[in-house]
């Protein structure tokens, strides 16, 4: 069952890939989160010239899910990247996690939504594929409750 939703996660998560702003990298990354009544928010990453400013699709994808204010109800998230073609598909054998600062936003839900969320990343060519859980990925984090914030 796990495995299942981290499957349709990945798909979901390629698909938005193919929107990609990233002319300056030319490495289209998608994310795709899975909320507790099984909905499915989507987004990419979004570059910029000025490239310090540049926001990854994990952070896009929960900024997206909390502006439904659905934060808190974020169950699973999916990531993949690779090499971004001119049609949209990405290629490359590398498993894409998330970033650091992408840790630190994951983070945030889990911590308001009490709970664990699963991590599900993928190669662009399908071949690699790993779940984690957030705590995995960012052991000992700081978040909200740190700040009395529950
Ligand atoms: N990127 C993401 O979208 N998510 C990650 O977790 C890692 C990196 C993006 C940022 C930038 O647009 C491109 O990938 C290359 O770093």
């Amino acid at each position: 069952m796990r495995e299942l939703a981290g499957r349709v996660l990945i798909d979901a998560a390629r698909q938005a890939a193919a929107q990609a702003h990233a002319p300056y990298s030319r490495f289209g990354v998608g994310a795709a989160v899975l909320l507790g009544d099984g909905q499915i928010v989507t987004g990419t990453n979004l570059e910029n010239a000025s490239y310090g400013l540049s926001l990854c699709a994990e952070a896009v994808t929960l900024a997206a899910a909390n502006s439904q204010g659905r934060l808190r109800d974020v169950v699973a998230i999916g990531v993949i990247g690779g090499a971004l073609a001119k049609d949209g598909s990405i290629s490359g054998t590398a498993l894409v996690t998330p970033c650091g600062r992408c840790r630190q936003i994951i983070n945030e839900a889990a911590q308001l939504g009490e709970r664990e969320i699963d991590i599900y990343c993928a190669s662009a060519d399908g071949a690699a594929f790993a779940h984690f859980r957030a705590s995995d990925l960012l052991p000992h984090a700081f978040g909200p409750a740190d700040l009395g914030i529950d």
